[in-house]
């Protein structure tokens, strides 16, 4: 399909469903024999997600539909060990932060701003829990930080108050926690699967980049082991019971990259991920030098990995997993291929980025188990390519296979596509999307549904980015310039394999308010609706008067059933706090998105993960207040009063013992 610069989102969708209209009709594509898009059960379960709505509310707490309770089960600063102090949520705004023994403390209780979670069960009323803690908010936890803001005076903060870096290094990381149901979700102090992983684990490099020369500060072979994960954004549970946590926003971990003497192979490594030119958002450089990039030139190179942890041998290394590629990995989600091959989709968030899977070489084996411990770090990684007529392809970034990815074309070995992979993917022509984020697989059908968060400069007539020749004009994967409220796309695997080469796709969703005018699977005339940035596609839903607004999806889940449940982190259309919202993707109530929960001030809502039993929601509350300081936080959630707010672990259950989420 071609585009013209008069192309409107409308030409674009509707050209798109029309398609989809003539391949249902055995039109034009019939030829390629995709498979039905409901393999694995004809008759997909219809749910009843009979719920009351929440009215997308902007108030301090946590809203959820009439018969629903939500208990607060992990709260940042909980006390994971009995021999350690719990956090006082009163004296941050005194400084207790930057008290001695503040930062000790951390690092052995629950961390801060919780994302990805992962469940472990273990019996019905028993499970570990995984949780990612992306990044510290300092204006949040020591006063004097906002204050610094007239100044930037940020570094001076950092070198006056020393302790403030080894707080926030113990606040970011993972924490494994083992919880116990006995009427409500609550954790367990002292047991031996808690842990916390921080900035300062020991961790194992693992998989083709493992030893690689340029994560080697003596020109030789570099380490096996690295120090610390952060920036740990989304997460997935492996076939095998291991926490797959996905570090994204490394960069803004590091600076000085401007005072960096860098040699050629470092510049060409970061010529598509750089640190920070400047500073670094938290300032570590100003007392931790392993954050400087003059000098420690290779020590960014360490992160933008996904990470690999087994919650229940807390003596075994955390391993990151080199094969599956270097780049802002927002999280990394596996499913089986239907011959037992793990597969684990993976965005990677940033504008015009893209959307990648990699496939194990060998099978999952559930009767030995020692035979999975490694299983990711041989195998295939694609990124995707998304054409405008509905069908795509995965490209394999297999070096010396592609022209692109051999020496000649100054690629070395698998580990410099591993370490350079968003090149990599430009030479083979993936599809630049509007920040691909989290991935959710339907247990009913196999589809994989990606949200594309945001898309602001979609559309934009500047010049791309550093080094990109990208064209920014709205596609059929992409189709909103700019994309303010964002869009998730629905993938249907070739034979409903999620190993398969090649996929057709649709929009499922164009984000937003659906008073604005909602695209139904007929056309719409141009002249009928308001701006087209703002036109709404609810998977062909067309009740108006049902549809909730949302914008900005981040997270996304599935519960049994086959319903999408979907978490936001943006500016709301309504200016309403962040939720939680959830919709069939099958069925005559396809697309049709109601909210479930709703948030408190200045938070986004992360998590979203659903028990086998249907029960139970997980949602994680990142950065309440963070419109504030440490001193005036806008949100004083969960605790209330004159405490600080506290990023926290939730578990929403039906308050009727025999119910199910969203009845
Ligand atoms: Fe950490 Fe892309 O959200
Ligand atoms: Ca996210
Ligand atoms: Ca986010």
């Amino acid at each position: 399909m071609t585009r013209s610069p008069s192309d409107t989102i409308r030409d674009v969708l509707n050209r798109r469903l029309s398609r989809r209209r003539m391949m249902a009709g055995g039109g034009g594509l019939a030829a390629l024999s995709f498979a039905p898009r409901t393999v694995w059960a004809p008759e997909p379960p219809v749910s009843p997600l009979g719920f009351e709505p929440v009215a997308g509310a902007a108030g301090d707490r946590v809203d959820l539909p009439p018969g629903y309770r939500a208990d607060v089960i992990l709260r940042w600063g909980d006390a994971l060990f009995g021999d350690t102090p719990a956090l006082d949520p009163e004296r941050v705004a005194r400084g207790a932060l930057l008290e001695d023994g503040a930062a000790e403390a951390q690092a052995r209780q629950f961390g801060y701003n919780c994302d990805g979670v992962g469940l472990f069960p273990i019996d019905e009323d028993r499970m570990l829990v995984c949780v990612n803690h992306e990044f510290p908010s300092p204006s949040l936890l020591f006063p004097g930080w906002s204050e610094a803001r007239a100044t930037r005076g940020w570094g001076e903060f950092v070198r006056r108050n020393p302790r403030s870096v080894a707080y926030m290094q113990a606040a970011v990381g993972v924490s494994v926690v083992e919880l116990v149901h006995d009427g409500a979700w609550r954790y367990v102090l002292d047991s031996p699967f808690n842990r916390r992983v921080t900035a300062n684990t020991p961790i194992e490099m693992a998989g083709p980049a493992r030893r690689h020369v340029l994560l080697s500060d003596s020109g030789v072979e570099a380490p096996a082991t690295a120090l610390g994960t952060f920036s740990n954004c989304a997460s997935g549970v492996t076939p095998w019971g291991t926490f797959l946590t996905a570090e994204e926003n490394v960069d803004t971990f590091f600076g000085n990259r401007g005072a960096a003497n860098l040699a050629p192979d470092l510049e060409r490594a970061y010529a598509r991920l750089a640190p920070r030119r400047r500073d670094s958002a938290y300032r570590w450089e100003y007392t931790d030098p392993r954050f400087d990039v003059a000098e420690n030139p290779r020590e960014s190179l360490k992160f933008g990995w996904i990470v690999e942890i087994d919650p229940f041998a807390p003596d075994r290394a955390v391993r990151k997993r080199t094969a599956l590629g270097r780049f802002k990995h927002e999280g990394a989600t596996p499913v089986l291929a239907r011959d037992g091959r793990a597969v684990i989709y993976t965005g990677d968030d940033e504008a015009f980025e893209y959307f990648y899977k990699f496939v194990t070489a060998e099978r999952f084996d559930p009767e030995r188990p020692e035979r999975n411990r490694d299983l990711l770090d041989t195998g295939t990684l694609y990124v995707a390519r998304i054409l405008d007529d509905g069908r795509g392809e995965w490209l394999p970034l297999v070096w010396n296979e592609h022209p692109a990815l051999t020496p000649a074309a100054g690629f070395e070995s698998q580990a410099d596509i591993a370490l350079r992979c968003r090149e990599a993917a430009d030479r083979v022509g993936a599809t630049p999307l509007d920040r691909p984020e989290d991935v959710a697989v339907s247990p009913v059908t196999g589809a994989v549904y990606l949200a594309c968060t945001q898309g602001l400069d979609r559309g934009s007539a500047e010049d791309g980015p550093a080094g990109r020749d990208i064209d920014r004009r709205a596609d059929a994967a992409n189709p909103r310039s700019p994309n303010r409220w964002g869009h998730i796309l629905e993938f249907i695997e070739n034979g409903a394999d999620a190993a398969a080469e090649t996929f057709r796709w649709e929009v499922f969703m164009l984000c937003g308010d659906p008073a604005a005018g909602s695209l139904r699977t007929t056309p719409v005339a141009a002249d009928q609706a308001p701006a087209d940035v703002d036109v709404t596609y609810f998977g062909g839903s067309a009740d108006d008067e049902v549809l909730s607004a949302f914008a900005n999806p981040d997270n996304l889940g599935f519960d049994s059933a086959g319903n999408l449940w979907i978490v936001t982190d943006g500016v709301q259309p309504r200016e309403n706090n962040n939720g939680c919202f959830v919709c069939p993707t099958q069925g005559e109530r396809r697309g049709e998105v109601r909210q479930f929960m709703s948030g408190p001030f200045d938070a986004e809502i992360c998590g979203c993960e659903i028990t086998a039993d249907g029960r139970t929601l997980f949602l994680t509350v990142q950065h309440p207040g963070s419109g504030g300081s440490a001193i005036s936080p806008t949100s004083r959630w969960p605790d209330g009063g004159d405490a600080a707010p506290r990023p926290s672990l939730i578990a929403v259950e039906p308050i009727d013992p025999d119910g199910k989420l969203g009845e």
